[in-house]
């Protein structure tokens, strides 16, 4: 969050007798910095090594590494998860606000981490620790206490359900594309719930007063593909809010007021924010994440997992067909159209059946080499445009984030009908234009993008004449988006490949962003 990437702000920090990596930003960074004085030369540009100037002040005077890290927690504001060694004690000390830490426990070491997959390969039992701990972890032993009180906490250890292969490719190149052929089988295990439990997660729902979807990135695009499944099948109005612009709206959370975060790692910082808010207002927290034991799973009243396995790949992929299964389902239940809930819920779940399985017949290598030929085509261009209508408006926005961020193409989304309005003054020769969809109206915009110049690759069920490439996706009615994103990750990917950069670690962004 500070400072550029380059080895003097690279972490560890060493200041003295302290060594400290930090995860999270330090919000009163300027004024600790400034209370320091002159007694210590910055040799960075992060806001982490104020933390380990003033761990160093601390210890020095106490020579307790717990009575440091206590004083020093109480001085910052902002999220962190700090790991910290001090000369001449073994081990080290973690402690979080707000930012995740997890311990990993095997036979002969102890793991400190953010995420689960970084210690997976070693061991399958973990420890959460939550907001204001700390914990001193040596080799043999792990000991929590409570960051503010100084007391001892117990955890549980806890077994995982991801197994260690899930955070392997195997025999794929990259993990994003593994993760794209995981979706044959992942999209089924999110609808992996019982009716009762999706009725009374729906039933928190409806029953609200005001409904608001907060989310970021692609989730937030799924946010939006459900509010359109709630409209059209279940005739509920919902709103959708980038969790970073929720502010705005938060004086319309009250109590009863229902916030639904969908977030694959569950770790989202303005996420997380929005929801510890509402929380306090008096709000229903509930989520759908991929990490159960997430810190958004946990602060939530229902949480619901999809069950998706590890996501490694920092463009999000199945995750996001898992969320969207799930809400087509939950909308399903919320229809009002009959009168036995049971069977609304069913129905839901039969539209996902049939989707999966149409899914698999599309999902081959011969389908993907198909769109590795079109994205070799046009992996020259600067600018490439996605037009889709109703649901596939979302995959459109989707659609553009994915390629921007792995291929680093200039890519934009648009709603097919606002075309007229002021994109199409973009399109030049050549330029390529992907149309989601086959609807008359959807296919008479593709005709304006035609004559003034586009290239059309068409995604949809049928060939329309205007179309100079067509990638074929099955007719799925009200699940459509899911099988539509399919082809759009693929030709992201193929993007990459094509322009020879690596899709799996795409510049400047990251899995899991824990800082606002
Ligand atoms: C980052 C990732 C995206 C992801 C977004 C939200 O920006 O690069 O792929 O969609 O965060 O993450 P979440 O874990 O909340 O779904």
């Amino acid at each position: 969050t500070h400072g550029g990437i380059s080895k003097k702000n690279a972490h560890p920090h060493r200041v003295g007798n302290v060594v400290l990596a930090h995860n999270g930003i330090v919000e009163n960074y300027d004024e600790l910095k400034h209370s320091v004085g002159n007694t210590h030369e910055f040799s960075s540009d992060t806001d982490s090594e104020v933390i380990a100037v003033l761990l160093h002040k601390a210890y020095t005077k106490t020579k307790s590494p717990d009575q440091a890290i206590r004083d020093v927690a109480k001085q910052i504001t902002g999220r962190f998860a700090i790991v910290v060694m001090f000369d001449g004690i073994p081990g080290f000390f973690a402690a979080r606000r707000g930012s995740p830490i997890i311990i990993g426990k095997a036979k002969e070491a102890t793991y400190v981490a953010s995420d689960i997959p970084a210690f997976l390969e070693y061991t399958q039992t973990v420890n959460y620790i939550d907001d204001n701990e700390m914990v001193y972890v040596t080799p043999s032993n792990t000991r929590v206490t409570n960051l503010i009180t100084g007391r001892k906490v117990q955890k549980r250890d806890i077994t995982v359900s991801w197994e260690p292969e899930e955070i392997e490719k195997g025999s794929w190149p990259h993990f994003m594309i593994k993760e794209i052929f995981d979706q044959k089988e992942t999209i089924l295990e999110a609808i992996h719930h019982n009716n009762k439990t999706i009725q009374s997660f729906v039933k928190k729902l409806e029953t609200a007063k005001g409904i608001y979807l907060i989310a970021c990135g692609t989730a937030h695009k799924v946010a939006m593909v459900a509010e359109y499944l709630f409209a059209d099948i279940a005739h509920i109005k919902i709103n959708v809010v980038p969790a970073a612009e929720m502010p705005s709206f938060e004086k319309f959370v009250h109590k009863n007021t229902a916030l639904l975060a969908i977030s694959q790692s569950g770790e989202t910082a303005d996420v997380l924010e929005i929801l510890e808010r509402g929380k306090k207002r008096g709000a229903r927290i509930l989520s759908i994440t991929n990490v159960p034991s997430s810190s958004i799973a946990r602060l939530s009243d229902a949480h619901f997992p999809i069950n998706a396995g590890a996501e490694k790949a920092v463009a999000s992929t199945k995750a996001a067909t898992s969320q969207m299964a799930l809400l087509l389902v939950c909308a399903y239940t919320a229809s009002k159209k009959h009168t036995s809930i049971k069977t609304l819920t069913d129905i839901g779940r039969g539209v996902i059946w049939n989707t999966t399985s149409a899914i698999n017949d599309m999902l081959n290598p011969r389908y993907a080499k198909h769109i590795e030929k079109i994205a070799k085509k046009i992996s020259r261009h600067q600018n490439l445009f996605i037009i889709g209508r109703g649901t596939l408006y979302p995959i459109a926005l989707e659609a553009a984030i994915k390629i921007q961020e792995v291929s680093y193409i200039h890519a934009q989304g648009f709603a097919a009908g606002e075309l007229k309005h002021g994109p199409i003054a973009l399109i030049e020769k050549g330029t390529p234009c992907v149309v989601l969809g086959d609807d008359p109206e959807t296919i008479a915009n593709a005709i304006e993008l035609q004559s003034r110049g586009g290239f059309i690759i068409g995604i949809a069920p049928t060939q329309a004449r205007v179309v100079d490439l067509w990638i074929r996706v099955p007719d799925c009615n009200s699940a459509q988006a899911i099988a539509t994103v399919i082809p759009i990750q693929l030709l992201s990917y193929y993007l990459a490949r094509a322009r020879k950069l690596d899709p799996d670690m795409p510049r400047n962004l990251a899995k899991s962003v824990t800082v606002k």
